[in-house]
């Protein structure tokens, strides 16, 4: 467990703005920053930063948090995981506390297979290195494939002896348990009862999640045997989801962003020779097509990938696969072919460093390029050959979300076939009404009927409250000035008992305490009321505003959390309700704006009592419609005409026009 101190540290010492531009640009708007959301599908900058507050917030999918929590959603990662990322990042020493016991079984479990795993690949390092039979072996063939020795240290290349449990009774000697042994896969039992090493007499290529640690591990044979697959990986265990890892990623991360694209290959192989060769940013798919686990870490370093696979027939099958998919999901897809025969590692093992920068670079096309030239070389003249290949570019440029981009393809698309755009995009308007019906019905599970010409997506699901009730409303308001402006001094004008009204320079907060402990009210809405109660033990600890804000900006609760950064970002940015706006204090006018704050907090303790009243008569009135004794229905009458009075002395006192 990461020691209090050490967290208080990293909270105190992570900046908002460092923390989300390393993964999100920002641009600058007055005192916050602005970007583009990472956590939906957005093009605008819809996600505000505000270092004051040390949060985000997205306005359209409403997403928010602090540092900490930005590095959790946007790396898919736990809170430990984050706080050790954000430590890093600040270089703060983590001091642990030795309470294991707060872990619990899961975590527990998973430590417990980490820890097998890392032992498993120290272990394998040392017998490629370290031993004969390691180097005479293992070591040998990698440098027989073209395998430097900082490739090899690079991605911590390792070898199993070729024994029977070799590996096995090592770890067991260490003190690691036969159940998470055979859990990461590195042990297997044999029905015999028999244990043995998964991985004997394989070179071992391990495989890294995004934070670097060892989730699982691939192992090449060297024999030629036919009958025994060439290569074994490690199967789904609690550390290691195939679906959340590529093959290279870790490795490659930093040059990915800095490129601002991807190259994807096939298999380990691919990535160690392309690396080798100084072309850092790629990462292996693995014959996987693409879960949202492997999107969403491409997603977090670049918007554009190139797909680099072999020379083939099944490569270019493969490449036409990959290119819908990846468009479906926002990327910019390139293609770049190999010659005939070739697969990335043969290819970069054969060419010198320019000669494979060169092609990469002359031979990448766009995915409509790319899908022309393979088309092209089967439909030759055929003019209906042609008509169904252009619209098979089509349904694959259909996919993209962005309606600039979509348009940009159908100028390059109409400039290749020397078709009008205005043909292309006919068609293509055609297959995006076809999708939004797709997914429609997939969403629904019926047919629906869409008028949407221009491709628009109309979400059904809008969360917006519309329709609040008055007495939310104003519930909401006196939240809103407590989280504002509650440490801020008003000049109260306190209504005595005998008639005279005096001043009084008070706190709003505590205005407000007062009013409600007085007239015994409180907050219909339960989310108002926690953070009402939140509030007055808040103010009790810090008296700062920005404190204050602070403390529910980073609430445990995330309900109350998510409130609080949203409603406080609204004013940090000017969208929040202009009476609220009103009061910000500029140094010339403090005296004009704590007047208005005076009568808003006055006018809104009023109106919020006569809402309550009115709430309450209204549930009178509804009671008098019902069948009770004469008793109850006169007590019920006088209590409802007493509030009706205080109802307009209130309305009187506000200038309130009551709308009956
Ligand atoms: P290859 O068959 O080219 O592997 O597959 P290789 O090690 O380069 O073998 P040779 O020397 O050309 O015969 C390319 C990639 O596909 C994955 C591996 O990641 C490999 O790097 N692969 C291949 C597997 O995962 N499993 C397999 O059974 C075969
Ligand atoms: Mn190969």
């Amino acid at each position: 467990m990461i020691s209090k101190e050490t967290i208080d540290e990293i909270y105190s010492a992570a900046q908002i703005e460092e923390v989300v531009a390393d993964f999100v640009p920002l641009k600058r708007r007055g005192q916050n920053w602005v970007g583009v959301c990472p956590f939906h599908n957005d093009k605008n900058p819809s996600m505000y930063v505000s270092p004051r507050l040390g949060i985000f917030n997205c306005f359209v999918c409403h997403t928010g948090g602090n540092a900490v929590n930005f590095v959790m959603k946007h790396e898919q990662i736990s809170y430990p995981e984050a706080l050790r990322y954000l430590a890093k990042k600040y270089g703060i020493n983590i001091v642990e506390d030795t309470r294991s016991e707060d872990l619990t079984d899961e975590e527990k479990l998973k430590e417990s297979l980490l820890a097998v795993n890392k032992f498993a690949e120290q272990y394998f390092i040392d017998q490629l290195l370290h031993t004969e039979e390691g180097q005479s072996v293992g070591l040998s063939y990698f440098k027989e494939r073209g395998f430097t020795q900082q490739t090899i240290e690079k991605f911590k290349l390792g070898y199993c002896p070729d024994g029977w449990d070799k590996f096995t009774q090592e770890a067991l000697k260490n003190g690691y348990q036969l159940e998470h042994l055979i859990m990461t896969g590195l042990t297997k039992k044999a029905e015999s009862g028999k244990v043995f090493d998964f991985y004997r007499g394989r070179v071992i290529f391990p495989i890294y999640d995004k934070l670097g640690k060892p989730v699982g591990f691939g192992g090449r044979i060297l024999k030629k045997d036919e009958k025994i697959a060439k290569y074994f990986n490690s199967p789904e265990s609690p550390i290691y989801h195939k679906s959340n890892v590529l093959y290279g990623f870790y490795q490659a991360q930093r040059t990915i962003k800095s490129k601002d694209n991807v190259y994807l290959v096939e298999g380990y192989t691919d990535v160690l020779s392309m690396v080798q060769a100084g072309i850092e940013n790629v990462v292996a798919t693995s014959g996987t097509a693409f879960p949202d686990g492997q999107i969403r870490l491409l997603k977090s370093k670049t918007n554009n990938v190139t797909v680099l696979r072999d020379g083939d027939r099944a490569g270019i099958n493969a490449a036409l696969k990959d290119i819908n998919i990846l468009l479906g999901n926002g990327f910019n897809v390139n293609v770049v072919m190999l010659p005939d025969g070739e697969d990335p590692d043969s290819f970069a093992q054969s060419h010198r460093d320019s000669e494979i920068t060169d092609y990469l670079h002359d031979n990448a096309d766009s995915f409509i390029l790319f899908k022309a030239k393979v088309m092209a070389a089967e439909a030759g003249n055929d003019p209906a050959k042609r008509a169904t290949m252009v619209k098979d570019i089509i349904q694959s440029i259909a996919l993209i979300q962005d309606d600039i981009t979509r348009q940009l393809y159908i100028k390059e698309l109409a400039k290749l076939f020397g078709i009008e755009e205005k043909v292309l995009t006919v068609e293509l308007r055609k297959n995006i009404v076809k999708t939004l019906k797709e997914n429609a019905k997939k969403e629904s599970g019926q047919e629906v009927e869409i008028h949407t010409p221009a491709g628009e997506k109309v979400s059904s699901n809008d969360t917006t409250i519309t329709d609040i009730d008055p007495l939310t409303s104003i519930e909401e308001k006196i939240i809103l000035l407590l989280l504002n402006y509650g440490a801020y001094e008003i000049n109260a004008e306190l209504d005595k008992k005998d008639g005279q009204i005096q001043c009084q320079q008070i706190r709003l907060d505590q205005y407000i305490f007062n009013e409600f402990t007085e007239e015994e009210i409180s907050f219909k809405q339960p989310l108002f009321q926690k953070i009402y109660e939140e509030y007055a033990e808040t103010a009790t600890k810090v008296s700062l505003q920005d404190d204050i804000k602070k403390v529910f900006v980073n609430h445990e609760n995330s309900v109350i959390q998510q409130y609080a950064i949203e409603r406080l970002m609204e004013k940090e940015i000017g969208i929040s309700p202009e009476w609220l706006r009103r009061f910000e204090v500029s140094t010339e006018n403090v005296k004009n704006s704590c007047n208005k704050l005076n009568e808003e907090v006055y006018h809104c303790i009023m109106l919020f009592k006569y809402r309550i009243i009115e709430h309450y008569a209204k549930y009178l009135y509804e009671e008098l419609g019902k069948e009770h004794s004469e008793k109850i229905t006169n007590q019920i009458l006088q209590k409802y005409d007493k509030l009706n009075k205080r109802e307009s002395e209130i309305a009187k006192l506000i200038n309130l026009v009551i709308v009956k």
